[in-house]
């Protein structure tokens, strides 16, 4: 007897019809975690979930049939597996993982007395200093900002603050998260240390670009980003927190100032040891952000 599967396969069976796709995305629901599943590439009309791995079966009608599209498991077992792995198939825990660093990290917004010592601090600049940069400018200057310091770049930043509020403000459309701001200072007073990046070779805020010179301050500016992720990746892997800070710009013209190095203002992270665990905070469906071509 021909097997089932076959038959909407072409290339295993001529002479059967042109496959008919079963689901269209929207109603493609993961029967065994409920997410949205995708198809998962190739000729066949097969939808897999991205997120517990189970394959949509078309022809299966119990729970308890094991399915062909998922290595024999019926499933009811999937589901099971769901519910104590996280994921339909025991054999998957095995796939590769990637680096734990990356699921852990959280923006950490309280810290703890505990110092950071110079050494651990070095090895997490060693690693903003390993990302990839466009044709390995390495368009970064990294300035710590610690002690004493500290205290002169909270006061700039303050002094930005109350600038954009009562007087001439620079992001005059932002008022909104000025408020946001103020609590980012406050986050900044607790952190032991806060690591700010310029960009040597970068281009004004005020400056007109032509079209070249604005994909280099593109790829600048991504090659930045690859560092501070990087940096936040080590400090979760040797056990600290990190805060990624972007209300830096409200203070921009004042920090510039107190910074005092050539080149543009670009980041800063703040960094000490966590005194709080946060949950994981929402991220946007991969049906919502990824499409499959
Ligand atoms: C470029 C950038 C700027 C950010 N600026 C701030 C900031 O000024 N203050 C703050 O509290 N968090 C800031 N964050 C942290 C984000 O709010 C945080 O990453 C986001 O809410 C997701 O939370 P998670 O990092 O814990 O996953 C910034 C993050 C990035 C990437």
């Amino acid at each position: 007897m021909q097997r089932k599967k076959e038959f909407f396969l072409p290339e295993i069976n001529a002479d059967a019809p042109p496959p008919q796709p079963q689901f269209s995305l929207p109603d493609a629901l993961c029967p065994c975690c409920g997410a949205t599943s995708i198809p998962n590439g190739g000729d066949a009309t097969a939808f897999i979930c991205p997120h517990c791995f189970w394959e949509i079966d078309p022809f299966l009608h119990t729970e308890d049939e094991p399915s062909d599209q998922n290595h024999g498991i019926t499933l009811r077992q999937a589901r099971e597996n769901y519910a104590t792995f996280g994921i339909s198939s025991e054999k998957y825990l095995q796939l590769p993982h990637a680096p734990q660093e990356i699921w852990r990290r959280r923006s950490i917004r309280r810290f703890s007395d505990s110092p950071v010592y110079p050494e651990t601090l070095c090895e997490i600049l060693r690693a903003g200093m390993a990302a990839p940069s466009s044709k390995n400018r390495q368009p970064w200057k990294f300035i710590v900002v610690s002690g004493g310091a500290k205290k002169e770049m909270l006061a700039a930043f303050q002094q930005g603050i109350e600038r954009e509020k009562h007087s001439t403000p620079l992001l005059p459309e932002s008022r909104e998260h000025i408020a946001g701001a103020e609590h980012t200072l406050e986050i900044m007073r607790c952190a032991p240390i806060t690591v700010f990046v310029t960009n040597p070779i970068g281009r004004s805020l005020f400056q007109s670009l032509t079209p070249e010179e604005r994909i280099a301050e593109i790829c600048n500016i991504q090659s930045i980003g690859a560092a501070m992720e990087n940096m936040a990746l080590a400090a979760e892997g040797l056990g600290l927190g990190s805060l990624w800070i972007g209300d830096i710009f409200f203070a921009y013209e004042e920090l510039t100032r107190w910074l005092d190095t050539d080149g543009e203002l670009m980041a800063a992270m703040a960094f000490g040891y966590p005194a709080e665990h946060p949950e994981k905070r929402p991220r946007k469906s991969l049906a919502d952000t990824i499409e499959w071509r």
